[in-house]
């Protein structure tokens, strides 16, 4: 008799795209078996959206996600949408609500969205194994043998679901990429996404005073713009529109920032200067900025009628076109995404297949796709988990 349990599908990694591949296999009538080697399955999901998981965005688009194969994404965020995950949601009976941007978050908390998936494993009869970690895969005959540190296991399916390498400390490992080269299929190198900015010491030093202060943006790099807030830290440059450029950045790039992008800034100087000439100038920048900005970056306070149309100018591109270039990222350490990672030419957008090792398939964040913030990371993992579902 085999020493390897049997099983049709063997999903690697119980986190958002794995759950949901395994509840899709199950309900095909599939024996599936989740194996995750981390102590509780969804650690991400746990962890994200503040504690509340920003679990969708109603806006979802392939527009949102980067990749080196653009249209990639586009059939499986077609044939799983939003309102998919949204009608499981509301299922369970789980409360939610549009936060902003057509980002929904849970009332309560994210591990509502896990206790969801494993109750519908649960009914699939996709049983998750934890605590497991996998030393060897061959191919058989008729599918995949793998090793692990709880028993040997064959499979006609094997998924790969272990996701990218941001935040190591929550089970993330290069596990995926690793079985990508051993079955010969390319992998687009990494680096962290959705990342705070660190500034080189000059810079850290000048707006070391501005440490926890939020301001309204628009951010460009590389031709991409985000309009969002941003956060001066103690380390660099935070907060959303940051963290959404960050994904577009690298390394040696400059940012440009508007700091004030809801008004004409000089139309509006130019219109104080001839009605209010006496203001000084920092006061008139003081309606659109908070003091402490205006005074790391303002070092002239006259009144306005004392500068001419080219001075105000001047002034104004100081905080509409202020150029920064970063140090580096925070890495993965704090990293909400992995941009890069296995290779999607090599992969079906139908079934997430391989095109050259059948039965293996690749899926969520291990895949060369990131998406912006915003709830698209976890659309993109139900998205995936759900096409490779269908066939696995
Ligand atoms: P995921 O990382 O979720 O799961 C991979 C699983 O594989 C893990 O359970 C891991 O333990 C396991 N694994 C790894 N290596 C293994 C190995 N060698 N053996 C066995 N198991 C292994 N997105 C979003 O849309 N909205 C949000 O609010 C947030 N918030 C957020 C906060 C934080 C702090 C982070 C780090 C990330 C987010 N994200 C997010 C991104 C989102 O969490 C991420 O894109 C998805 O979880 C990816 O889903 P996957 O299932 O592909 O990987």
């Amino acid at each position: 008799m085999s020493k390897y349990k049997a099983y049709d599908v063997v999903i690697i990694g119980a986190g958002a795209a794995g759950l949901m591949c395994a509840i899709e296999a199950g309900n095909r009538g599939r024996s599936t078996l989740v194996l995750d080697h981390a102590n509780k399955p969804g650690k991400k999901i746990l962890m994200s959206g503040g504690g509340r998981c920003n679990f969708t965005n109603l806006h979802t688009k392939p527009e949102n996600y980067l990749s080196h194969n653009r249209h990639f994404c586009r059939s499986a965020l077609s044939r799983y949408t939003p309102q998919d995950f949204i009608a499981l949601v509301q299922k369970h009976q789980i409360a939610y609500h549009e936060k902003t941007l057509g980002q929904l978050f849970c009332n309560d908390k994210a591990k509502d969205i896990v206790n969801m998936l494993l109750t519908e494993c649960e009914a699939a009869k996709a049983k998750v194994q934890l605590e497991t970690s996998t030393a060897n895969i061959e191919q058989g005959e008729a599918g995949f043998l793998l090793n692990t540190s709880h028993g040997d296991y064959r499979c006609e399916s094997l998924v790969i679901a272990s996701g990218g390498l941001s935040i190591p400390t929550l089970g993330a490992s290069p596990f995926g990429y690793k079985i990508a080269k051993q079955f010969g299929i390319d992998v687009w190198p990494t680096r962290a996404g959705l990342v705070p900015f660190t500034l080189h010491e000059k810079d850290k030093t000048r707006y070391a005073p501005l440490s926890g202060v939020a301001v309204d943006c628009a951010v460009t790099c590389e031709q991409q713009s985000f309009r969002e807030a941003m956060l001066f830290t103690h380390r660099g440059l935070s907060g959303p529109a940051m963290l959404q450029i960050s994904s577009y950045w690298q390394p040696g790039g400059t940012l440009s920032i508007d700091l004030v992008p809801q008004v004409d800034l000089l139309s509006e100087l130019m219109t104080a200067k001839q009605n209010n000439p006496k203001l000084h100038l920092k006061n008139k920048l003081c309606e659109y900025l908070p003091n402490r900005v205006v005074d790391v970056f303002i070092s002239d306070n006259l009144p306005l009628q004392h500068y001419s149309h080219s001075a105000l100018n001047d002034v104004a591109n100081l905080v509409t076109t202020w150029q920064i270039k970063p140090n580096n990222t925070e890495g993965y350490r704090t990293a909400e995404v992995t941009l890069g990672g296995v290779d999607c030419d090599a992969i079906s957008s139908k079934t997430f297949e391989s095109r050259d090792v059948p039965g293996l398939y690749f899926i969520g964040e291990v895949l060369d796709v990131a998406g912006w913030l915003g709830g698209y990371n976890f659309q993109w993992a139900w998205a995936s988990g759900f096409a490779a579902g269908q066939f696995v």
